[in-house]
């Protein structure tokens, strides 16, 4: 069983993509307990269409979560007009911490999936919060950013999205690292195929196309709540499927004390190992960066 604490935009959708590809059944917890009843309602209703069995509960109740393998953490604010980055850190790591209490209180044996943002930030303070193994604490972001990604390498090849391999690391934010020498087109490397200006436009694409969509519709919602249910199905069905997630290092890559995104096998356990890849000069110090800022705002949080 899957829970997702937050029915809004991005809890609702991930929940309705769990349903419907077969993947769990799935408990959606809301302080607004209407709106997590009426999605759980309006989700079940549509199940004769899509011919899925799966069974759906709204509630405010904690409690219900008991049992989950797998506790998704949505919940939390998206930044307004005015507020700083640190305001909105501020906030959101008051409302993660209250609610992995809960998760600590009601499923003590599960894995913590944080979507919140900012998540590598989040997904810290979880497992500071939790106690729990880091392995089962952990955040999404890169697989995100790699869907963004290898869209934008298909565009620019003309070739089926399907064909495109790629990966993400680092921040999930303006100082991501998409992996241009890891990406491929079925197993053809894109620096083969492409120039060092078209990469150089795909990653910019690829880092600013999120705020795009919040700038045209006001949040991100079909494409996290799609990268949620690709990382459901690999825990729940323990497929052990290779992509970027925000992972607690303790030395790989020479990192310590924080939470990044960096390539891990993703199966039953959560990470089931971090794949330390050798990186260009120029990537790994644009990791080091990416390292830089996160650490940073970690700082700035604490010091608030
Ligand atoms: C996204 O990148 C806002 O993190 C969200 O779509």
């Amino acid at each position: 069983m899957i829970t997702i604490i937050g029915a809004g935009r991005v809890g609702s959708a991930a929940a309705f993509n769990i349903l419907r590809y077969r993947i769990s059944d799935v408990v959606l917890i809301d302080i607004f307990e209407d709106l997590a009843k009426g999605e759980a309602l309006d989700m079940m209703q549509t199940a004769p269409a899509l011919e899925f069995d799966g069974k759906i509960i709204g509630t405010s109740d904690y409690s219900q979560m008991k049992g989950s393998e797998l506790v998704i953490i949505t919940a939390g604010e998206a930044r307004k007009p005015g507020m700083s980055r640190l305001d909105l850190m501020r906030k959101n790591a008051g409302i993660v911490r209250s609610i992995v209490r809960e998760v600590v209180k009601y499923a003590p044996n599960c894995k913590i999936m944080m979507v919140t943002n900012p998540v590598d930030v989040m997904t810290y303070i979880a497992y500071k919060e939790s106690g729990f193994e880091r392995n089962r604490v952990f955040g999404m972001g890169n697989i995100l950013d790699t869907l963004r990604f290898r869209s934008y390498i298909a565009l620019e090849l003309g070739v089926s999205r399907e064909d495109i391999r790629a990966l993400v690391i680092g921040e999930h934010g303006d100082s991501m690292v998409p992996l241009a020498e890891y990406a491929s087109v079925a197993g053809i490397p894109i620096m083969r195929l492409l120039s060092k200006e078209q990469i150089e436009k795909i990653i910019n694409l690829t880092i600013t196309s999120g705020a795009e969509v919040i700038r045209l519709k006001g949040s991100t919602v079909h494409a996290p709540a799609a990268a949620i249910a690709i990382m459901a199905d690999a825990i729940l069905r323990g497929r052990n499927r290779v992509m970027g997630v925000s992972t607690y290092l303790q030395g790989e890559y020479g990192f310590y004390d924080v939470a990044i995104g960096v390539p891990v096998v993703l199966g039953r356990n959560g990470v089931e190992r971090i794949l330390e890849l050798e990186l260009l000069p120029e990537t790994r110090k644009r990791l080091e960066k990416s390292v830089e800022v996160v650490k940073k705002a970690i700082s700035e949080l604490e010091a608030s």
